[in-house]
Protein backbone atom coordinates (compact mmCIF):
# COMPACT_ATOMS: atom_id res chain seq x y z
CA UNK A 1 0.00 0.00 0.00
CA UNK A 2 1.43 3.17 -1.04
CA UNK A 3 2.14 5.70 1.98
CA UNK A 4 -0.80 8.15 3.76
CA UNK A 5 -1.15 11.45 1.50
CA UNK A 6 -0.64 14.44 3.96
CA UNK A 7 -3.80 16.79 3.43
CA UNK A 8 -5.29 19.90 5.35
CA UNK A 9 -9.25 20.27 6.11
CA UNK A 10 -10.35 23.52 7.07
CA UNK A 11 -13.56 24.55 7.86
CA UNK A 12 -14.06 20.98 9.49
CA UNK A 13 -17.15 20.52 11.52
CA UNK A 14 -18.00 18.00 13.90
CA UNK A 15 -20.86 16.73 12.43
CA UNK A 16 -18.49 15.91 9.27
CA UNK A 17 -16.26 13.93 11.67
CA UNK A 18 -17.94 10.94 11.09
CA UNK A 19 -17.63 10.61 7.29
CA UNK A 20 -13.72 12.34 7.45
CA UNK A 21 -13.10 9.53 9.81
CA UNK A 22 -14.00 6.61 7.45
CA UNK A 23 -12.61 8.54 4.24
CA UNK A 24 -8.94 9.06 5.88
CA UNK A 25 -9.04 5.25 6.58
CA UNK A 26 -10.42 4.30 3.65
CA UNK A 27 -8.12 6.62 1.30
CA UNK A 28 -5.34 5.73 3.16
CA UNK A 29 -5.11 9.94 4.19
CA UNK A 30 -3.37 11.72 6.89
CA UNK A 31 -5.72 14.42 7.52
CA UNK A 32 -4.84 17.88 9.54
CA UNK A 33 -8.36 19.00 10.67
CA UNK A 34 -8.70 22.87 11.50
CA UNK A 35 -11.87 23.93 12.38
CA UNK A 36 -11.49 27.69 11.02
CA UNK A 37 -12.21 28.56 7.42
CA UNK A 38 -9.27 28.98 5.55
CA UNK A 39 -8.37 32.96 5.17
CA UNK A 40 -5.00 34.21 5.39
CA UNK A 41 -4.74 34.02 9.02
CA UNK A 42 -4.34 30.14 8.99
CA UNK A 43 -3.36 29.44 6.18
CA UNK A 44 0.42 28.52 6.64
CA UNK A 45 -2.07 25.31 8.64
CA UNK A 46 -2.18 23.84 5.28
CA UNK A 47 2.22 23.27 5.60
CA UNK A 48 3.10 19.72 4.54
CA UNK A 49 0.01 19.23 2.95
CA UNK A 50 -0.15 18.92 -1.18
CA UNK A 51 -3.87 19.38 -0.91
CA UNK A 52 -6.56 21.15 1.01
CA UNK A 53 -10.41 20.67 1.55
CA UNK A 54 -12.05 23.63 2.16
CA UNK A 55 -16.19 24.97 2.31
CA UNK A 56 -18.06 27.21 0.31
CA UNK A 57 -17.47 30.37 3.44
CA UNK A 58 -13.26 29.80 3.26
CA UNK A 59 -11.68 32.76 1.75
CA UNK A 60 -10.14 31.38 -1.54
CA UNK A 61 -9.51 34.50 -2.93
CA UNK A 62 -5.73 35.17 -5.32
CA UNK A 63 -3.83 36.79 -2.09
CA UNK A 64 -4.66 33.50 0.00
CA UNK A 65 -3.96 31.20 -3.18
CA UNK A 66 -0.29 32.67 -3.33
CA UNK A 67 0.10 32.00 0.19
CA UNK A 68 -0.77 28.49 -0.22
CA UNK A 69 1.31 27.82 -3.49
CA UNK A 70 3.90 29.14 -1.57
CA UNK A 71 3.44 26.18 1.12
CA UNK A 72 3.39 23.26 -1.54
CA UNK A 73 -0.04 23.12 -2.23
CA UNK A 74 -1.02 22.12 -5.36
CA UNK A 75 -4.91 20.96 -5.16
CA UNK A 76 -8.08 22.55 -3.66
CA UNK A 77 -10.76 20.22 -3.46
CA UNK A 78 -14.28 22.54 -2.39
CA UNK A 79 -16.32 20.42 -0.28
CA UNK A 80 -19.22 23.06 -1.41
CA UNK A 81 -21.05 22.64 -4.86
CA UNK A 82 -21.14 26.67 -5.21
CA UNK A 83 -17.00 28.00 -6.09
CA UNK A 84 -17.37 31.14 -6.55
CA UNK A 85 -15.19 32.13 -3.11
CA UNK A 86 -12.43 30.49 -5.43
CA UNK A 87 -10.34 32.84 -7.60
CA UNK A 88 -10.01 30.28 -10.46
CA UNK A 89 -7.59 32.32 -12.44
CA UNK A 90 -5.52 32.77 -9.60
CA UNK A 91 -5.67 29.09 -9.29
CA UNK A 92 -4.48 28.71 -12.89
CA UNK A 93 -1.70 30.98 -12.65
CA UNK A 94 -0.26 29.35 -10.14
CA UNK A 95 -1.03 25.78 -11.22
CA UNK A 96 -3.24 25.03 -8.86
CA UNK A 97 -5.87 22.50 -9.59
CA UNK A 98 -9.55 22.48 -8.39
CA UNK A 99 -12.98 20.99 -7.58
CA UNK A 100 -16.38 21.27 -6.45
CA UNK A 101 -18.24 18.80 -5.01
CA UNK A 102 -21.18 17.36 -6.22
CA UNK A 103 -23.54 15.92 -3.89
CA UNK A 104 -27.76 14.52 -3.75
CA UNK A 105 -29.19 17.41 -5.24
CA UNK A 106 -32.39 16.79 -3.49
CA UNK A 107 -31.70 18.00 -0.05
CA UNK A 108 -31.73 22.18 -1.65
CA UNK A 109 -34.36 20.66 -4.53
CA UNK A 110 -36.64 20.00 -1.67
CA UNK A 111 -35.87 23.15 0.56
CA UNK A 112 -36.59 25.26 -1.98
CA UNK A 113 -40.34 23.42 -2.81
CA UNK A 114 -40.58 23.52 0.95
CA UNK A 115 -39.52 27.26 0.83
CA UNK A 116 -42.34 27.93 -1.91
CA UNK A 117 -45.03 26.04 0.15
CA UNK A 118 -44.32 28.13 3.42
CA UNK A 119 -44.56 31.27 1.47
CA UNK A 120 -47.64 30.39 -0.63
CA UNK A 121 -49.32 29.82 2.39
CA UNK A 122 -47.99 32.16 4.45
CA UNK A 123 -46.67 29.61 7.07
CA UNK A 124 -44.21 32.83 8.62
CA UNK A 125 -46.72 35.03 9.60
CA UNK A 126 -49.23 32.31 11.02
CA UNK A 127 -46.33 31.24 13.52
CA UNK A 128 -45.41 34.40 14.81
CA UNK A 129 -49.37 35.27 15.39
CA UNK A 130 -49.63 31.74 17.08
CA UNK A 131 -46.41 32.47 19.73
CA UNK A 132 -48.72 35.62 20.60
CA UNK A 133 -51.75 33.06 20.69
CA UNK A 134 -53.07 34.32 17.65
CA UNK A 135 -54.85 32.22 15.85
CA UNK A 136 -57.17 34.45 13.76
CA UNK A 137 -57.87 33.13 9.90
CA UNK A 138 -57.86 36.62 8.21
CA UNK A 139 -54.14 37.43 6.16
CA UNK A 140 -52.92 34.60 6.50
CA UNK A 141 -55.10 32.53 3.02
CA UNK A 142 -53.15 31.12 0.67
CA UNK A 143 -53.25 29.89 -2.95
CA UNK A 144 -52.93 25.99 -4.50
CA UNK A 145 -49.64 25.25 -6.21
CA UNK A 146 -51.72 23.80 -8.56
CA UNK A 147 -53.57 26.91 -9.89
CA UNK A 148 -50.03 28.53 -10.33
CA UNK A 149 -46.86 29.13 -12.48
CA UNK A 150 -43.72 28.75 -11.39
CA UNK A 151 -40.53 29.57 -12.87
CA UNK A 152 -37.60 28.31 -12.31
CA UNK A 153 -34.33 29.72 -13.42
CA UNK A 154 -31.28 27.53 -13.88
CA UNK A 155 -32.10 24.11 -14.68
CA UNK A 156 -28.54 22.01 -13.92
CA UNK A 157 -28.79 19.49 -11.03
CA UNK A 158 -30.89 21.18 -8.00
CA UNK A 159 -33.35 23.28 -10.71
CA UNK A 160 -33.93 19.89 -12.79
CA UNK A 161 -34.58 18.14 -9.21
CA UNK A 162 -37.23 21.09 -8.41
CA UNK A 163 -38.96 20.74 -11.78
CA UNK A 164 -39.57 16.85 -11.23
CA UNK A 165 -40.37 17.28 -7.20
CA UNK A 166 -42.99 20.38 -9.08
CA UNK A 167 -44.66 18.01 -11.57
CA UNK A 168 -46.29 16.10 -8.91
CA UNK A 169 -48.04 19.61 -7.64
CA UNK A 170 -49.98 19.60 -11.10
CA UNK A 171 -49.07 23.72 -11.40
CA UNK A 172 -47.37 24.90 -14.92
CA UNK A 173 -43.58 25.02 -15.00
CA UNK A 174 -41.26 27.38 -17.07
CA UNK A 175 -38.38 27.10 -17.21
CA UNK A 176 -34.70 29.29 -18.52
CA UNK A 177 -31.15 28.63 -19.03
CA UNK A 178 -29.00 28.95 -21.50
CA UNK A 179 -28.28 25.26 -21.96
CA UNK A 180 -31.96 23.49 -22.28
CA UNK A 181 -31.95 19.77 -20.80
CA UNK A 182 -34.12 17.45 -23.24
CA UNK A 183 -35.12 15.76 -19.17
CA UNK A 184 -36.80 18.92 -18.10
CA UNK A 185 -38.47 19.70 -21.24
CA UNK A 186 -40.76 16.64 -20.40
CA UNK A 187 -42.33 18.36 -17.48
CA UNK A 188 -41.40 22.15 -18.20
CA UNK A 189 -41.97 24.28 -21.11
CA UNK A 190 -38.33 26.46 -22.11
CA UNK A 191 -38.90 30.07 -22.30
CA UNK A 192 -36.81 33.50 -22.78
CA UNK A 193 -36.37 35.21 -18.96
CA UNK A 194 -38.30 37.98 -19.77
CA UNK A 195 -41.44 35.20 -20.37
CA UNK A 196 -40.26 33.59 -17.10
CA UNK A 197 -40.17 37.07 -15.52
CA UNK A 198 -43.92 38.18 -16.52
CA UNK A 199 -45.73 34.90 -16.39
CA UNK A 200 -44.75 33.23 -12.98
CA UNK A 201 -46.48 33.51 -9.80
CA UNK A 202 -43.57 31.66 -8.37
CA UNK A 203 -39.81 32.19 -8.79
CA UNK A 204 -37.05 30.17 -7.68
CA UNK A 205 -33.14 30.27 -8.57
CA UNK A 206 -31.10 27.34 -8.80
CA UNK A 207 -28.28 29.42 -11.38
CA UNK A 208 -24.41 29.62 -10.09
CA UNK A 209 -22.76 33.36 -8.79
CA UNK A 210 -21.01 34.55 -12.42
CA UNK A 211 -20.27 38.22 -13.78
CA UNK A 212 -23.57 37.27 -16.05
CA UNK A 213 -25.81 36.32 -13.08
CA UNK A 214 -25.16 38.55 -9.90
CA UNK A 215 -28.04 40.64 -9.30
CA UNK A 216 -30.04 39.18 -12.20
CA UNK A 217 -33.28 39.73 -9.57
CA UNK A 218 -32.76 43.80 -9.74
CA UNK A 219 -35.14 46.57 -10.04
CA UNK A 220 -35.49 46.22 -13.94
CA UNK A 221 -36.43 42.59 -14.06
CA UNK A 222 -38.48 43.07 -11.00
CA UNK A 223 -40.45 45.59 -12.85
CA UNK A 224 -40.99 43.06 -15.26
CA UNK A 225 -42.64 40.21 -12.41
CA UNK A 226 -46.35 39.89 -11.89
CA UNK A 227 -47.84 42.05 -8.79
CA UNK A 228 -47.96 39.31 -5.88
CA UNK A 229 -44.87 37.28 -7.10
CA UNK A 230 -43.16 35.09 -4.83
CA UNK A 231 -39.49 35.20 -4.90
CA UNK A 232 -37.16 31.76 -3.64
CA UNK A 233 -33.35 31.79 -3.44
CA UNK A 234 -31.51 28.97 -2.56
CA UNK A 235 -28.68 29.44 -4.53
CA UNK A 236 -26.37 32.71 -4.23
CA UNK A 237 -27.26 35.59 -2.18
CA UNK A 238 -25.36 37.93 -4.87
CA UNK A 239 -28.14 36.75 -7.49
CA UNK A 240 -30.51 39.24 -6.27
CA UNK A 241 -30.06 42.89 -5.41
CA UNK A 242 -31.24 42.50 -1.54
CA UNK A 243 -31.85 46.10 -2.13
CA UNK A 244 -34.30 46.08 -4.63
CA UNK A 245 -35.98 42.90 -3.27
CA UNK A 246 -36.62 44.75 0.15
CA UNK A 247 -38.61 47.96 -1.73
CA UNK A 248 -40.16 45.43 -4.09
CA UNK A 249 -41.76 43.48 -0.47
CA UNK A 250 -42.07 47.02 0.86
CA UNK A 251 -44.45 47.70 -2.21
CA UNK A 252 -46.16 44.61 -2.49
CA UNK A 253 -44.93 43.96 -5.75
CA UNK A 254 -43.26 40.87 -4.20
CA UNK A 255 -45.96 38.84 -1.94
CA UNK A 256 -43.37 36.48 -0.33
CA UNK A 257 -39.87 35.55 -0.04
CA UNK A 258 -37.90 32.27 0.67
CA UNK A 259 -34.44 33.28 1.30
CA UNK A 260 -31.84 30.42 2.23
CA UNK A 261 -28.76 32.59 1.10
CA UNK A 262 -28.37 36.48 1.23
CA UNK A 263 -25.93 38.77 0.11
CA UNK A 264 -23.42 39.35 2.75
CA UNK A 265 -24.28 36.44 4.87
CA UNK A 266 -20.57 35.23 4.86
CA UNK A 267 -19.64 35.77 9.09
CA UNK A 268 -22.81 35.77 9.55
CA UNK A 269 -24.33 32.64 8.62
CA UNK A 270 -23.54 29.31 10.32
CA UNK A 271 -22.36 31.39 13.60
CA UNK A 272 -24.01 31.85 16.31
CA UNK A 273 -24.98 36.04 16.67
CA UNK A 274 -27.34 36.01 19.90
CA UNK A 275 -25.03 38.28 22.24
CA UNK A 276 -23.69 40.61 18.95
CA UNK A 277 -27.39 42.41 18.21
CA UNK A 278 -27.72 43.22 14.34
CA UNK A 279 -25.75 40.70 12.50
CA UNK A 280 -26.94 41.84 9.56
CA UNK A 281 -28.81 45.14 8.48
CA UNK A 282 -30.55 43.86 5.67
CA UNK A 283 -31.13 40.29 7.23
CA UNK A 284 -32.82 41.87 10.17
CA UNK A 285 -34.94 44.23 7.86
CA UNK A 286 -36.31 41.01 5.52
CA UNK A 287 -37.35 39.26 8.98
CA UNK A 288 -39.24 42.23 9.93
CA UNK A 289 -41.37 42.27 6.93
CA UNK A 290 -44.49 40.24 6.39
CA UNK A 291 -44.30 36.74 4.67
CA UNK A 292 -40.30 36.37 4.36
CA UNK A 293 -38.86 33.43 5.54
CA UNK A 294 -35.08 33.70 6.04
CA UNK A 295 -32.67 30.75 6.92
CA UNK A 296 -29.36 30.42 7.35
CA UNK A 297 -28.00 28.60 4.42
CA UNK A 298 -28.98 25.87 5.79
CA UNK A 299 -30.72 24.02 2.42
CA UNK A 300 -28.02 21.36 1.69
CA UNK A 301 -27.80 20.47 5.52
CA UNK A 302 -28.90 16.79 4.91
CA UNK A 303 -27.38 13.66 6.50
CA UNK A 304 -27.15 12.49 3.23
CA UNK A 305 -25.26 15.54 1.27
CA UNK A 306 -23.18 16.39 4.52
CA UNK A 307 -21.70 12.78 3.80
CA UNK A 308 -21.39 12.92 0.30
CA UNK A 309 -19.79 16.37 0.52
CA UNK A 310 -16.89 14.83 2.59
CA UNK A 311 -16.97 12.02 0.56
CA UNK A 312 -16.20 14.06 -2.70
CA UNK A 313 -13.49 16.59 -1.29
CA UNK A 314 -11.54 14.14 0.17
CA UNK A 315 -12.18 10.91 -3.16
CA UNK A 316 -10.84 14.26 -5.30
CA UNK A 317 -7.55 14.76 -3.59
CA UNK A 318 -6.68 11.64 -3.36
CA UNK A 319 -7.62 11.32 -7.42
CA UNK A 320 -5.88 14.36 -7.71
CA UNK A 321 -2.37 13.05 -6.66
CA UNK A 322 -2.38 9.43 -7.31
CA UNK A 323 -4.12 9.30 -10.59
CA UNK A 324 -3.77 12.35 -11.58
CA UNK A 325 -7.19 13.41 -12.04
CA UNK A 326 -10.34 14.19 -10.37
CA UNK A 327 -14.01 13.68 -11.50
CA UNK A 328 -15.19 16.95 -9.79
CA UNK A 329 -12.37 18.98 -11.15
CA UNK A 330 -13.59 22.44 -12.61
CA UNK A 331 -11.94 23.90 -16.19
CA UNK A 332 -12.61 26.89 -17.15
N1 LIG B 1 -28.32 26.82 -0.38
C1 LIG B 1 -27.48 25.80 -0.43
O1 LIG B 1 -27.23 25.15 0.60
C2 LIG B 1 -26.85 25.40 -1.75
C3 LIG B 1 -26.31 24.12 -1.86
C4 LIG B 1 -25.80 23.69 -3.09
C5 LIG B 1 -25.79 24.55 -4.18
N2 LIG B 1 -26.29 25.80 -4.04
C6 LIG B 1 -26.27 26.73 -5.19
O2 LIG B 1 -27.08 26.19 -6.21
C7 LIG B 1 -26.47 26.46 -7.47
C8 LIG B 1 -26.95 25.47 -8.50
O3 LIG B 1 -26.44 24.17 -8.19
P1 LIG B 1 -26.48 22.98 -9.25
O4 LIG B 1 -25.82 21.83 -8.59
O5 LIG B 1 -27.86 22.81 -9.79
O6 LIG B 1 -25.53 23.56 -10.39
P2 LIG B 1 -25.47 23.11 -11.91
O7 LIG B 1 -24.15 23.57 -12.41
O8 LIG B 1 -25.84 21.67 -12.06
O9 LIG B 1 -26.63 23.98 -12.61
C9 LIG B 1 -26.56 25.35 -12.80
C10 LIG B 1 -27.38 25.69 -14.04
O10 LIG B 1 -27.38 27.12 -14.18
C11 LIG B 1 -27.26 27.41 -15.57
N3 LIG B 1 -26.72 28.75 -15.80
C12 LIG B 1 -25.46 29.19 -15.58
N4 LIG B 1 -25.34 30.47 -15.95
C13 LIG B 1 -26.55 30.85 -16.44
C14 LIG B 1 -27.06 32.06 -16.96
N5 LIG B 1 -26.27 33.15 -17.09
N6 LIG B 1 -28.34 32.10 -17.35
C15 LIG B 1 -29.12 30.99 -17.23
N7 LIG B 1 -28.71 29.81 -16.73
C16 LIG B 1 -27.44 29.75 -16.33
C17 LIG B 1 -26.32 26.32 -16.10
O11 LIG B 1 -26.46 26.18 -17.51
C18 LIG B 1 -26.79 25.10 -15.33
O12 LIG B 1 -27.79 24.38 -16.02
C19 LIG B 1 -24.97 26.37 -7.15
O13 LIG B 1 -24.18 27.10 -8.06
C20 LIG B 1 -24.87 26.91 -5.75
O14 LIG B 1 -24.56 28.29 -5.83
C21 LIG B 1 -26.81 26.25 -2.86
Amino acid sequence: MDSALHITAFAARPDEQASFARLEKELNLSIKYVKSNLGKDVVSEAQGSEGVTILGNCDASAPVLEELAKLGVKFIASRSAGYNNIDLEAAKRLGMRVSNARYSPHCVADFAVMLALMVNRRVMVALKRNIGNDYSLPGIQGQEMENMTVGVMGTGRIGRTVISNLSGFGCKILAYDTFQSEEVRSKATYVDLDTLLSESDIITLHMPLTEETRHIINKDTIAKMKTGVKLINTARGELVDTSALIEGLKSKKIAGAGLDVLEGELGVYHTDHRLDGVANDQIAILKSLSNVVVTGHMAFYTDQAVDDMVSCGLTSLSDFIRKGAAACEITC
